[in-house]
């Protein structure tokens, strides 16, 4: 491929994966399935590693994030972004209507249109000449903060607007998080040994600030808008029109949670459904905003200093209560994380009944002024567990007590250590029984190991029967030992050997993200063992190497190295192999036919999808590779291969056509 043809490729590729973009993070109708997609975007990236200057800040690679900031560069709105007076009840919403029609001399019903409020980050996307050129936090409503990067990485930002879009167009909307998403983003923290975050909004808040838009890429944040600041060119007449056009440019906009009604009847009857399926959405709003529809009427109507008078905002009800923490319970986290969590006097919230919340973490705790014994508001945010959001201080009596960062372990009586830039303390003790036991539980877990039937309970047993001192020792356990257990029978002490040892050959993945090093989650152990192929090649691998990989920032290449270069670590591993723990490698099965042999694939086969080829090479223990190098063998090219073909050509490496390719994956399969 020449310079001109990669250039009307990518212009190709960057309007499709814009427009599949589009079809599935705005208007939720994707149009082909995922991994096409993922093939494009990855078509991309090569054409981009080959030809650096076509990335440019539009191309849809500017997602992935870019170089870390050193801080956020302060940026002015063209027009302060206002917010919103509240009304808490339906003699608040009356009066707010009954205003506007003084305010306009009118008697007839206004035409208002009732969004969510969406319990977010609010920020501003500038669009020129139909492109993002800058994105930006509130602030104080006339300078927000330039993060732009950040913004790049949510998947329905538009990088690039529709043709029909004015030439400049600032957009106002919310960022946020789907409460699944939040959920799963403070479990995966969790088992990190990272600290939780209170609620999607605080999550969302965190993630924007990041000076590191990369890390910012990989939090689910989603946005809706809701509004224009600054637009030239021909605008609609009323805001809903306004909201449909902002869709039709390329924004996504919640029209169907949206709904023009007329008068305060209408806005009060749209307001009681709100209320009601509240609990169904898959995100949090914590009211309902309320707009005058037709544009010519708000100008008439025009702003106070910091609120326009053509909106306002109904809160909803809180899903608060008022109770008392009993206690304060120090959790220590398998990494040895000290976690604060307080105990309730039970009560009820929103029907359920609550008697803990997580307090998080030092930072949190200094911020609420939490001291055991305090009056305190608590808040249920979609999640069982709720946060202390306020403490009544006017309710003291002097008996509260603040609780002190500890300077030991609350389990083991080990020393403490709060490193820098963390926000809680851990216990530094590799053997305290705390960290062991949450430890085992991981290794044990249903997404790890998946060793059924091993419960807290055994795993608490077997420390205080000193049957255990790290995981390979599960691998020893006997019948005499388990029968040493408090309720346990032939039947199931039967099924729980059978359990351990068929945990012995769990795919590498797994194993890996049972060893529990830290900032290896689930997806980062699949990434390592996709890499490595073995646990061998990966506790050999260097930080350098582990950083040449595209998802693997310094946090975890250090985390990876640090965990190998342990004695300990070692020891315990060489354990597990000696008691016959095998962890298959799935991906990258050492041993098979094709074993020590690495292959491209480039271009569209014939047949074959490229990741059903590199399957096939893994299973038969050859390595996929995505880039052409002298270590590889093969390079099976298809049409359209462009600069992966040339540079195989000009390093002498086999090209296999499809055809080729498959009679020789036949013969290697026989063999
Ligand atoms: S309109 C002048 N619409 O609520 C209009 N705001 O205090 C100002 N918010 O800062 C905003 N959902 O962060 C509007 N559908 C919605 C909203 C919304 C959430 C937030 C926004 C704003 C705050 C108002």
């Amino acid at each position: 491929m020449d310079e001109t043809q990669a250039r009307d490729r990518h212009l190709e590729l960057c309007k499709q994966l814009h427009r599949h973009n589009y079809l599935y993070h705005v208007l939720d109708r994707p149009e082909i399935p995922d991994a096409e997609y993922d093939r494009l975007f990855r078509e991309l990236l090569e054409l981009e590693k080959a030809y650096p200057e076509l990335a440019g800040p539009d191309s849809p690679s500017a997602r992935v994030g870019a170089a870390p900031l050193d801080k956020f560069e302060p940026l002015r709105h063209t027009l302060p972004m206002l917010s919103l007076e509240n009304a808490f009840d339906e003699a608040e919403m009356r009066e707010f209507d009954a205003r506007i029609k003084r305010f306009l001399h009118r008697d007839a019903e206004i035409d208002y249109v009732c969004e969510m409020k969406m319990d977010g980050v609010a920020v501003e996307l500038v669009y020129r000449g139909g492109k993002l050129a800058a994105g930006a936090t509130r602030g104080d409503g006339t300078v927000g903060e330039n993060i732009t990067e950040n913004l790049k990485t949510v998947p329905a930002v538009p990088l690039v607007l529709a043709d029909s879009a004015p030439e400049l167009l600032e957009v106002r909307g919310e960022v946020f998080m789907d409460l699944r998403d939040f959920q799963a983003l403070n479990r995966e923290r969790e088992e990190n040994g990272e600290p939780t975050f209170a609620n999607p909004r605080n999550a969302t808040a965190g993630s924007l600030r990041q000076l590191d838009s990369r890390v910012t890429a990989r939090r689910p944040l989603k946005i809706f808008c809701y509004g224009v600041g600054e637009i030239a060119g021909d605008v609609p007449s009323n805001h809903l029109e306004t909201l449909e056009a902002l869709q039709g440019w390329g924004c996504r906009v919640n029209l169907e949670g949206t709904r023009r009604v007329r008068g305060v009847d209408g806005v009060l009857a749209r307001y009681r459904e709100l209320v009601e399926s509240r609990e169904e959405l898959p995100f949090e709003i914590d009211g309902m905003v309320v707009k005058v529809d037709d544009l010519a009427l708000r100008r008439e109507l025009g702003e106070k200093t910091r609120t326009p008078r053509w909106a306002i905002a109904c809160k909803f009800p809180p899903r608060q209560a008022e109770t008392i923490i009993e206690d304060i319970l120090l959790q220590v986290g398998r990494t040895g994380a000290i976690t604060p969590v307080a105990l309730l006097r039970p009560v009820e919230v929103s029907g359920v009944t609550v008697s803990r919340a997580s307090l998080h973490n030092w930072d949190e705790i200094d911020r609420l002024g939490v001291r055991i014994g305090d009056h305190v508001v608590v808040e249920r945010a979609g999640d069982v567990i709720p946060d202390v959001v306020r403490v009544l201080a006017e309710k003291r009596t002097g008996i509260e007590r603040p609780l002190p960062l500890p300077q030991a372990c609350p389990e083991c009586g080990s020393p403490v250590a709060k490193l820098e830039g963390e926000v809680v303390p851990r216990c530094q003790d590799l053997a305290c029984p705390a960290r062991l036991l949450e430890g085992i539980k991981h290794f044990v877990g249903r997404r790890a190991m998946d060793i059924d039937g091993l419960g807290a309970r055994y795993i608490d047993q077997m420390l205080r029967l000193d049957l255990s001192e790290s995981v390979a020792d599960l691998y020893r356990l006997d019948r005499d030992d388990l029968f040493r257990f408090e309720r346990m029978g032939e039947k199931l002490a039967e099924k729980l050997l059978g359990a351990i040892e068929a945990s012995k050959r769990r795919p590498l993945p797994r194993f890996l993200f049972a060893l529990g090093i830290r900032h290896v989650g689930e997806h980062i152990a699949k990434v390592l063992a996709r890499q490595f192929g073995s646990l061998d090649n990966l506790a050999k691998t260097s930080r350098d190497e582990l950083l040449a990989i595209h998802e693997v920032g310094p946090q975890v290449a250090d985390s990876v190295v640090d965990f190998f270069a342990s004695g300990r670590n070692r020891e315990i591993l060489d354990q597990l192999r000696a008691a016959g723990v095998a962890p298959e490698a799935t991906e990258r099965r050492a041993g098979g036919p094709l074993s020590g042999k690495t292959f491209v694939f480039t271009g569209t086969l014939p047949t074959l999808g490229r990741k059903e080829g590199q399957e096939m090479v893994e299973n038969l223990g050859g390595r996929a590779a995505g880039s052409v190098s002298r270590k590889t063998d093969y390079v099976v090219a298809g049409e359209e291969a462009g600069s992966k073909l040339e540079k195989a050509r000009s390093l002498g490496v086999a090209i296999l056509s499809e055809k080729e390719f498959l009679t020789m994956i036949e013969k290697e399969a026989e063999a």
